[in-house]
Order: structure tokens, then sequence, then C-alpha cells
């Protein structure tokens, strides 16, 4: 079983530029080619799929998945996100409609399990998990105890050491550590939101966020500048024998030429 992890694609507009961002649809053409050849079972973009969350934009991101004809791709909104324009050009997205405290699924395949949960809030860039979030994450949790499972969600709630991310409040932090830690059959809570690959130990499991698709941001300088990296995507393996392995892949805007 395998997962391929997208994030903070931002798509824009066509036209439309941002100083410290300004490529963002042909790169994530790239990494869409890139995890083609990988035929994993699933894509999970973990938000702030669109920079403004407006119609034009998510009109854009379905041009550019449409063209993908691999595997299924399930979205999930970050802060820069709208949820009533997202629904409503990812109309046939079932999934967006499962709830009206956020977006909240479940998918399982072979026997490994995926939760996204909606950490968003559109009046805040900080981490939002209410009640009703937090009481239909207990619910689904419970319902498959002993199937692993990854937790999907934008926003990292274990420390990053991003000083400018540690600063935005996360409200429900606490009530989602006590969760995670009573439901060990979390390997993994995966999110974006900070544009650079980490990873850290948190309430008896292993929190890790993927890159941007489009070029990473230097969110250690204190400034938010352009890094040298490129973006990229992680993948998720399972296998029964080994468990969870998660492997970051960067993709080159191009081929690196090598010569003996
Ligand atoms: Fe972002």
């Amino acid at each position: 079983m395998i997962v391929a992890q997208i994030s903070d694609m931002h798509i824009k507009r066509r036209g439309h530029f941002l100083h410290h961002m300004p490529h963002v649809a042909r790169p994530l053409h790239r990494t869409l080619s890139a995890i083609a050849r990988l035929r994993p079972d699933c894509i999970i973009a973990t938000g702030d799929l669109t920079e403004a969350g407006t119609l034009a934009e998510y009109a854009r991101l379905r041009e550019i998945l449409n063209k993908y004809t691999g595997s299924p791709i399930y979205l999930l909104p970050g802060n820069h996100d709208r949820r009533e324009a997202l629904r409503s050009v990812f109309w046939d997205h079932q999934y967006l409609r499962n709830s009206a405290d956020g977006v909240l699924f479940a998918i399982e395949r072979a026997s490994l399990r995926i939760v996204a949960l909606d950490s968003s809030d559109e009046r805040r860039a900080g981490g939002y998990l209410d009640e009703a979030r937090l009481e239909w994450l207990r619910r689904c949790l419970c319902e498959r105890p002993n199937t692993p499972t990854i937790l999907a969600m934008h926003h990292p709630p274990f420390p990053t050491g991003i000083r400018s991310v540690e600063r935005q409040a996360f409200l429900g932090r606490e009530a989602l550590e006590r969760i995670v830690r009573a439901h060990p059959q979390i390997r993994r809570i995966v999110c974006g939101h900070v544009h650079q690959p980490l990873a850290n130990a948190w309430s008896g499991t292993v929190g890790v966020t993927a890159p941007s698709t489009a070029p990473t941001l230097a969110l250690h300088s204190g400034a938010l500048a352009l890094s040298w990296e490129p973006g990229g995507f992680l993948i998720h393996r399972y296998e029964q024998s080994t468990g969870l392995t998660t492997t970051l892949i960067r993709v080159a805007a191009k081929p690196v030429a090598l010569t003996a």
C-alpha cells in the first residue's frame, strides 16, 4: 500500500504571481508526473490547495489534476482554502461533503486507513479543532482500533521548531494529544503548512510534514524567503512486515545530467 502526499500547492489564477512563490503550476505538473511513475494507491493533498480559495483558482487546480489520470486524489483544505468554493468546483468529490463541521473523511485500502481531519478555520492562520471535529475523530478512531492508520491534517500539532509557526495558536491541540495517545493505531500524523519536510515524535506517534510542491520556503530564516531546495512530496509505504516507512522525494526543475 503506497500513499503519496502532496501539500501547499498554492495554485493561483493564470498570470498571477507571488514574489516568494513565482511558479506553482509547473512544479505541480512535474510532481504529479513523478508520482505517476511510482503508481501509488492514492494521493492525499494536505491543504493550501490554492492561494486565496477563489473559484478561479480551484478551477485551475482541477484543470491540472484532470491531466493526471493515475490514482485517486483526495483533497483536504488548509488555512488558504475556502470550503464552499472547493466543494463547488470539486462537486464530484463526495467525501468533501460528509460533514457540516469541516472536511472530515476516512478511507481504507489494503489494511491501511487514512483519517483526514480538517484543522483549518477560514478566519485564522493557526490550527483549529473544535469539539465537533474532535468528537468525529474519537468516533472514527474507535471504529477501527486495530487498523494501522495515517492521520492527515494541514497544521502540524507537534513542535516544528519554526518560530513563526509556533507563535500561531492551535485551538484544540491538548485535546488532540489525548486522543492520539489513546489510539496507538495511529502510525503517522502527516501534515503540511510549514513548506518544509520535518519529523518529530509526539504523543506516542511520529509526526511528519511534507514540503510544498512549489519551491521550498526558508522559514527558519525568520523572514519569508525562497530556499534553494526544490519542492517535492512524501511517499508513505505500508507493509505488514516493515510497518510504515516515509520517504521524501524532491522534484528538481530540470533533470540533472550525470557525467562520468
Ligand atoms: Fe501553505
